[in-house]
């Protein structure tokens, strides 16, 4: 099997995650940073990882899973501030998968992702402050060695 994983990150969350991917998956596989742009076409399986931003995948992941096509096989992965298994995700996982134009989706797994203290000060301080943050303290620490090993065993039954 042949694997392309790319990944956006910005303080390294979902870095973490994209490079247990690369660490962990069996066959020939090569990895980016979505700034790259690579060409999607010719692998068995495309991973994708982004950060959620306003509820959904971050600019540059959301213009390259729409580079994705019925011929794709893609699995995603994300790392947000909101709590695991929160409607939040649930939607922005949902968004994610209206991106792909119909791929086939093999997986999916999202953790929480540690927030920098300017950002959740920022959040806090609006008005209407997001909803996502109430959980956003409890991602401290994430993704954890925990968080990896759901990563990986799942990612070992695709
Ligand atoms: C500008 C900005 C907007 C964000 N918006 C959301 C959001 O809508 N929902 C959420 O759950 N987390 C949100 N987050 C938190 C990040 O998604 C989370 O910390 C993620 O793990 C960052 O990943 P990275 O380290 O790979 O950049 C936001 C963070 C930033 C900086």
């Amino acid at each position: 099997m042949k694997t392309l994983i790319v990944y956006s990150s910005q303080t390294s969350n979902t870095k973490k995650l994209a490079d247990a991917l690369y660490e962990n998956m069996a066959g020939d596989k090569e990895i980016f940073n979505v700034g790259d742009t690579p060409d999607p076409e010719g692998y068995d399986l495309v991973a994708v990882g982004f950060w959620f931003q306003a509820g959904k995948p971050d600019p540059k992941s959301s213009q390259y899973l729409s580079r994705m096509t019925e011929d794709h096989r893609v699995f995603l992965f994300a790392t947000h501030g909101a709590g695991a298994g929160s409607d939040h995700v649930r939607q922005g996982l949902a968004h994610a998968k209206g991106l792909i134009n119909g791929a086939q989706v093999a997986g999916a797994f999202t953790c929480q992702g540690e927030v920098s203290p300017q950002v959740l000060e920022k959040a806090r301080q609006k008005e209407t402050p997001p909803a996502w943050i109430k959980d956003a303290d409890q991602a401290a620490g994430h993704p954890d060695a925990s968080d990896i090993n759901a990563l990986v065993s799942m990612v070992r039954q695709l």
